[in-house]
């Protein structure tokens, strides 16, 4: 049986548009919610009490319009607030660090594996576990977080000197220890996908977990038997719809249908 429901996706701000794209190109004929909480972005310095309170209340905002699967797709609204949110779903919570982590666990050779996120995500330690749960025996994880290339990817200096110089402070310690793969584990992070490329060198993989992500919806679609036909593509925000808009055609990869609408969160009591 089909469910023709839409599938909601939310995120702080902006970068969960990487992994929407994914989702888009992948399920062309499913329908999508998207809210980004701008207002309240960022998540990546913040408390796991605080990212817990606002991912509960981006998904009742969510299954609020009916959706039928909740994406998450903030790496660090992931690590601290996934089991959180799976508890309390009635559809489906998919999260972004899983698919990530055991895509770098299958690609390093020299089992030497770098992980870049928010500082919230590399505290929560939830990566590392994550990676070492697909990782051979032995394997060397290294963390750094790059808290600037969140404001990097929003003000769209992805590949210029000041970013090459950011790569540089942030990256030496991983290039240094020999890793061969590297987790862009933020969902800012792809579009400096150059910038980090050209620094780490042609021998470093680099792993944006937006495909894998699309894939783990696409199969759990497909085993819950909830995949359906629908033409929508809403978007909210909790800041000004004008902002969210200036911003995200990048992230999309494309034009984005105009029409987002603003909805604040916080009114919700959870
Ligand atoms: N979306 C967040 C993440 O993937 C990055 C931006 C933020 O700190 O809110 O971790």
């Amino acid at each position: 049986m089909a469910d023709n429901r839409p599938i909601g996706v939310f995120d702080s701000g902006i970068g969960g548009l990487t992994v929407l794209r994914e989702i888009w190109d992948l399920l062309p004929g499913e329908g999508t919610v998207y809210f980004g909480d701008n207002g309240r972005a960022p998540y990546g310095t913040k408390s796991k009490s605080t990212v817990i309170k606002y991912s509960l209340q981006n998904m009742r905002f969510l299954e609020e319009q009916d959706v039928k699967m909740i994406v998450i797709a903030c790496n660090t609204a992931s690590a601290h607030a996934y089991r959180t949110l799976a508890e309390a779903s009635k559809v489906p919570v998919i999260e972004v660090v899983t698919p990530g982590a055991k895509a770098a666990a299958g690609a390093t050779k020299n089992g030497r594996i770098g992980i870049i996120a928010t500082k919230g995500s590399v505290n929560s330690g939830v990566y590392k576990d994550a990676v070492e749960r697909f990782a051979a025996p032995g394997t060397e994880i290294y963390q750094q977080a790059c808290p600037l290339f969140v404001s990097l990817a929003e003000e769209g200096w992805w590949d210029n000197d000041i970013t090459a110089a950011v790569c540089k402070e942030y990256l030496t310690p991983l290039k240094e220890a020999g890793i061969d793969t590297l987790v862009l584990g933020c969902t800012h992070y792809p579009l400096l996908s150059s910038a980090i490329g050209k620094f780490m060198g042609p021998e470093v993989t680099l792993i944006n977990a937006g495909k894998a992500v699309a894939e783990v919806v696409r199969d759990t679609l497909a085993e819950q038997g909830i995949s359906g036909e629908n033409s929508l593509r809403a978007f909210y925000t909790s800041d000004e719809p004008e902002l969210f808009e200036d911003v995200a055609s990048p992230f999309l990869g494309r034009g984005l249908p105009a029409g987002t609408k603003h909805f604040d969160t916080d009114r919700y009591s959870v």
